[in-house]
This record gives structure tokens, sequence and C-alpha cells, in this order.
């Protein structure tokens, strides 16, 4: 158990707890059961798609990641074969992300700042899909927090997205006030979905769950109210009547959660 934890371990860490545990360091071998159980706890965070979650990103801590500089807010995190992973992630000014490849795919939108890896440079507002099978060494020069959903996407999602959303158009929706904008087209989708002050939509019901990021402005439902920074994540089946008294600018996707047997 104690060398299994061990691999989990930034390398720094690794080796010094190795040195110590061969010499029966006890306490050391306390610290790294330790380190197991906050292993797996991270591991499987909100992992259950049939509660509904709603939390704040402003409320969380940041926790450092294995890169220096970039650190993140973990919203929910699925460590089973299949791990899918949403987090805000901050990059400080000059940090950088070791190359990587998406297994399953990648979905960024850039909350404030400039988030660059080779294949260009992305502002505020930017959306970005990276499909599977992808790879990319990303960095920032000046710092950026991002909005990141990682291995959820599949075969349906081929072709890489990028979408600035402080310029491309918004169409009308299908209710007064509800402006759209989509941003990945392939499979499930993801849509940027804008309210106008005081918009009603109706009662209805998430076939497949659905996933709310308050981008901008108070968000609001029967449930309750989410201003800026709020996700909500609401299983399968369930209902709600939304609407937005001060308006707002929310991410939203649906149809993408798991359906229980
Ligand atoms: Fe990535
Ligand atoms: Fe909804």
């Amino acid at each position: 158990m104690v060398w299994t934890a061990i691999e989990y371990l930034r390398d720094a860490q690794n080796r010094s707890f190795k040195i110590k545990i061969y010499n029966k360091c006890r306490q050391c071998e306390s610290s790294v059961v330790q380190q197991i159980e906050e292993n797996e706890r991270l591991m499987k965070l909100r992992s259950d798609y049939n509660e509904r979650v709603v939390l704040n990103h402003q409320e969380l801590p940041w926790v450092e990641s294995s890169e220096p500089g970039v650190t993140r807010r973990m919203l929910e995190r699925d460590g089973d074969e299949v791990a899918r992973a949403t987090s805000i992630v901050k990059y400080a000014p000059g940090s950088k992300f070791a190359s990587h490849t998406h297994d399953f795919g990648e979905e960024i939108l850039v909350l404030d700042g400039v988030f660059s890896d080779e294949t260009g440079e992305y502002a505020t507002g930017n959306y970005i899909m990276n499909p599977p099978g992808s790879s990319h060494a990303p960095y920032s020069t000046t710092g950026c927090t991002l909005f990141v959903k990682l291995r959820h996407l599949g075969p349906e999602q081929t072709q890489r997205e990028v979408v600035d959303t402080t310029t491309a158009p918004w169409l009308q929706g299908i209710a007064a006030g509800l402006h759209v904008m989509p941003l990945m087209r392939q499979g499930s989708g993801s849509t940027l979905v804008r309210w106008a002050p005081q918009t009603t939509f109706s009662p209805h019901r998430h076939y497949g769950g659905e996933e709310i990021f308050v981008v901008r402005g108070t968000f609001e439902d029967e449930h309750g109210r989410y201003p800026e920074g709020s996700w909500i994540r609401s299983p399968h089946l369930s209902l709600h009547q939304p609407f937005s008294k001060e308006g707002c600018i929310i991410f939203v996707k649906t149809g993408h959660l798991p359906i229980p047997a």
C-alpha cells in the first residue's frame, strides 16, 4: 500500500520518503497512508452522476498540480478507468504544462488572461475543443484562468473546434430573451446561452442530465440562485424551470451524463 502511494507523490517527496521508509520511519509511513487517502478522495470527487451538485468554484481552495505555477479547483473527478474531470485551472504568468495527449478529449473556456499552445494564443472568451487523440504543450505568458473538462469525449468528436465567443454571432433562442452560441457542434455538444434580464424559460426535464457553468451574471431556477462562478450538475430526468432576473451568460451541456441502467 505504501509503495503504491509513493507512485502518486511528486519526485522530490518521493525520493525523500523512499530513503526514510527504508530506514523504517513510522511517521513517514503514516504520512504516505494519509497521502493515499487524500489521493483516493481526489480521484473520486462528486462522481455520483445521480446526485445534483451545486457549488461555486470561488469557494474552493486552489490545489497544486504536478506543474509549478499551475493550480486548480476540482469541481468533479472520476478516477475510474475512463477518468473524467471538470476543473478551474489557473496558470501563473510564465507557467507551462508538459506536452500531453488527450485520450478522451478536452474542452477549454478561457475565463481570463491569455492561454497558449503551439496552435496559437487564446484570449478571454475563447473556447477550444481538442478531440480524442490530440496533443499539445500549453502555457501562458501573462497568466490565465480556464474552465476545463477533460476525458469526457468520444468517437463522435473528431475535429478540433475553436470559437472566439467575443466575436462569434449569437443566434435567436427558442424563447424571447434567449440567445445561443453553439460551441462544440459534434456529439451532444456545448452551447453558450445568453439570458436577457427578466427572462423565464418553460419547465423542462433533462434526459441525460444537464451541466451549467455561470460565466457572467446570475442564473436562477426554483431550486436556487447561482451567481457567476457557479457550477450546477443536474442528473438524468431532473426537472426545473430556469429564469434570470439580472441576466446572465451560461455554458451549458445537456444529455452527456451517464444514464442509470
Ligand atoms: Fe490539454
Ligand atoms: Fe435545464
